[in-house]
């Protein structure tokens, strides 16, 4: 069973690769700026989000450009040296979004694109608990995943010697972790791959987290 410590050290051994395959990556679909576009007009211009589990830093650098005060995070330090150099107008920190630096009800946003994949089911409420925690009232998350109920296992990740295994969820799964890790009006999206893409069906969601006593 894959641990942090694992998969820190697989994107430590692929950060390189990575970047170099991914970074582009939003110049060809239109469907994920579009999201990004939503989240931000929700979230609102200069209000502090959290890109979690951030990669080399694209989206971070994507939310910066669209007027938000973007952070990324991500558990793998190259990663982040990678971020920082690429898209040096951003901000990024080493950091696990299981355990947030950040205090309770401070963060407007949290952007998570396919970092819940080396999650299992199991460890999807704490993690999204987490997250409820620091967005303030009203706040946003967006999240993407692979649809569907395989686990892929990557000997030889993108040609590098990292080993990963790649969890998929069932649309279903992930509304009921939102629903009890606190998250209200879930709406969740399905696209199918782009040609460029892993053939796997894409799953997006926005969940909100409202405020208690308003809410009654
Ligand atoms: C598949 S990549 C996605 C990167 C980027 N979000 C993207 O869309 O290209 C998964 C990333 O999540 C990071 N990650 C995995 N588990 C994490 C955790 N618990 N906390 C922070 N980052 C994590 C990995 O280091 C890796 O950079």
């Amino acid at each position: 069973m894959p641990t942090v410590d694992s998969v820190r050290a697989a994107y430590d051994i692929a950060s390189e690769a990575y970047a170099s395959k991914f970074v582009d990556e939003l110049d060809h679909k239109p469907i994920d700026r579009d999201l990004l576009q939503q989240f931000a007009a929700i979230v609102g211009a200069e209000r502090p989000v959290l890109d979690v589990g951030c990669g080399p830093g694209h989206t971070t650098a994507h939310l910066t450009a669209l007027g938000l005060k973007a952070t990324g995070v991500d558990l793998s330090p190259k990663m982040i040296e990678i971020a920082s150099r690429t898209f040096p107008q951003s901000r990024f920190e080493v950091g696990d979004f299981c355990s947030l630096r950040h205090e309770s009800s401070s963060i407007a946003g949290i952007l998570a694109f396919y970092c819940i994949v080396h999650l299992q089911p199991d460890q999807l409420v704490a993690a999204f608990s987490e997250m409820h925690r620091v967005l303030r009232d009203d706040g946003v998350l967006l999240l993407s995943f692979h649809v569907g109920s395989d686990v892929i296992h990557a000997e030889n990740f993108l040609d590098t010697d990292a080993v990963l295994d790649f969890t998929f969820f069932e649309t279903s799964q992930i509304e009921a972790a939102l629903s009890s890790a606190g998250f209200d009006r879930i709406d969740v999206r399905v696209r199918e791959p782009y040609d460029t893409e892993h053939p796997s069906r894409r799953g997006y969601v926005f969940a909100h987290k409202v405020n208690s006593v308003r809410s009654q």
